[in-house]
């Protein structure tokens, strides 16, 4: 294992206050937040979608990694974006070096020919899990390794692997808990011997109305649990990044906690139970607001400045795309004006990173 690249991909990744942007939705999910707006469930909608989010002009400044998802990392621009891009693509083509084809440039060379670091989505989504109601295993180990050595050949330097957690009665079970930290070790051990970094995602959902204090225990379990195996598996702490939920209360749950609340509550726990030599701690935004979402993460940088032991950053999807997408609609005469919406969300994003963000900034 090449813990020296591991560890630098993680540096480049957050230098500078920057995090990632994940835009690894399944079909499915992407097709299910179109189908909210009115926008054609089509594949040549979402890749429109992501070369919008793509060639975002300035995007590198606050954006140090891009997940994608198996479906985006082959596609490519409907046209050129400039001259020289253009030319070297079809220089890659005429050398063999990539398939790129056509009129447009492959996204992978869009994306790292402006510095941004390519991610990719290596599970497979989630499935019932035997013998338990209402919980979920995740899928994808098999053939992992032979998946990871293609992304890795295509340009990939990390990959994003997702638990989920349901907060219910009598769940998550510790079952449930065990078999998807037991998945999520594999996973990262395969990824680290492949070169690439692994983002280890296990989210309490938010769904629900359990109180703060709920989901503070929930999430207690599941990373001790996770943290666990990945000791046992031997899994490099220096060479990964975990993604967690923050500690909120339900969507449904009818006290709702302030601002300053929720970073004390998260970041207590998170230095409770994560080890100090992880490389970063890149929160998923899981369903707030993307006000709150950046409120959230620039409070836990703003008052925990010195105690915190990691990077602490962002691997926002939602809370950085669904402005954008709002304004997008599909339609092509939105695009200048989503691409500033969401250049404007990730560059607050990096202000939080840097504890310096605040509401006013949003006018
Ligand atoms: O796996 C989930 C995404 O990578 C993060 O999405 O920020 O919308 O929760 P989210």
């Amino acid at each position: 294992m090449d813990l020296q690249k591991l560890t630098k991909t993680v540096q480049e990744l957050f230098d500078n206050g920057k995090g990632i942007l994940a835009m690894d939705e399944s079909t499915q999910n992407c097709n299910k937040r179109f189908a909210k707006l009115g926008i054609k469930e089509t594949e040549e909608s979402r890749r429109a979608w992501r070369e919008l989010i793509i060639t975002t002009p300035n995007l590198a400044e606050c954006i140090g990694g891009l997940i994608l998802y198996d479906e985006t990392i082959r596609q490519k621009t409907a046209l050129a974006h400039n001259a020289s891009s253009a030319r070297n693509a079809l220089r890659s083509d005429a050398d063999g070096h990539n398939d790129a084809g056509g009129d447009g440039v492959p996204f992978i060379k869009v994306i790292t020919d402006v510095g941004i670091i390519l991610g990719i989505k290596v599970d497979e989504g989630l499935k019932d899990m035997d013998g338990h109601p209402n919980e979920k295993v995740t899928k994808g180990l098999d053939g992992l390794a032979g998946r990871l050595k293609e992304y890795y050949d295509m340009g990939a330097r990390f990959a994003k692997w997702r638990a989920a957690f349901t907060i219910g009665s009598n769940i998550p079970t510790q079952d449930c808990i065990n078999e998807n930290a037991k998945i999520l070790a594999e996973y990262a051990l395969v990824c680290q011997e492949a070169g690439i970094v692994p983002i280890v995602e296990p989210e309490v959902l938010m769904d629900g109305s359990h109180t703060i204090e709920k989901c503070q225990q929930v999430t207690k379990e599941v990373l001790q649990t996770v943290f666990k195996e990945l000791t046992v598996k031997g899994v490099v702490f220096e060479g990964m990044i975990l993604k967690p939920n923050m500690v909120v209360p339900g969507l449904a749950c009818p006290a709702q906690n302030s601002v300053d609340e929720v970073a004390d509550a998260t970041v207590k726990l998170l230095i409770e139970v994560v080890p100090a030599n992880v490389a970063g701690v890149a929160f998923l935004s899981g369903g707030q607001s993307s006000e709150l979402a950046s409120a959230h993460l620039s409070a836990m940088n703003a008052n925990y400045k010195k105690r915190l032991p990691w990077p602490v950053t962002f691997s926002y999807s939602r809370a950085i795309q669904y402005p954008a997408l709002e304004i997008w609609q599909g339609n092509d005469k939105n695009i200048v004006a989503a691409q500033k919406s969401l250049y404007h969300r990730a560059k607050l994003n990096q202000a939080a990173c840097r504890g310096e963000y605040n509401i006013e900034m949003e006018k």
